[in-house]
């Protein structure tokens, strides 16, 4: 019975030991790629602003810096509950519409409570008009 010489089985073994070596390298490098691909820089909040579809990174900034200067982060975050809801369980809550804007601004303004649970939402007196109903309308765009 003939047997394959050695040198025939070796380079064989050669062949499949750079194949796989091959493979193992051009994946490495592919997830190198995807990794130099990724952001590097982590967004300020824990928001997936990704998943958000409907609000810009520059909506979001100008959210949050409205949010700091009127005060309503003592109270609210944008995806945990704190004293009130989050800011992204109500923008899933309600349906954007004109009306619901307004709605919301009036009891933005002058206070509300029940529907969320027992405590109440202060006034907020240091907010125009404009302003609590441009806040609403970002709010409600985290989604
Ligand atoms: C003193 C705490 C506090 C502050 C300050 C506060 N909120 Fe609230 N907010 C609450 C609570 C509590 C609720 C839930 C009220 C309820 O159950 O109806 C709420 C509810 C809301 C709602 C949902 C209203 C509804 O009818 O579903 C919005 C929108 C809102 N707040 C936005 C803001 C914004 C914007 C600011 C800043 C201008 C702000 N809040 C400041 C505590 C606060």
């Amino acid at each position: 019975m003939r047997t394959k010489p050695n040198s025939a089985r070796l380079s064989l073994t050669f062949i499949s030991t750079m194949v796989s070596t091959m493979v193992f390298l051009a994946l490495g490098s592919a997830s190198a790629l995807a990794q130099q691909n990724a952001p590097t820089q982590a967004p300020s909040s824990s928001l997936d602003t990704e998943s958000l579809h409907s609000i810009s990174p520059i909506q979001l900034e100008r959210l949050k810096s409205l949010s700091r200067q009127k005060n309503c982060f003592s109270c609210h975050t944008l995806d945990k509950n704190f004293v009130g809801p989050s800011y992204k369980d109500i923008a899933a809550h309600y349906t954007s519409s004109p009306l619901v804007e307004t709605q919301l601004t009036q009891r933005l303004l002058h206070g509300t409570r029940g529907k969320w649970g027992v405590i109440p939402m202060p006034s907020n007196p240091q907010l125009s008009e404009a302003e609590g109903r441009e806040i609403i309308n970002l709010i409600l765009k985290l989604k």
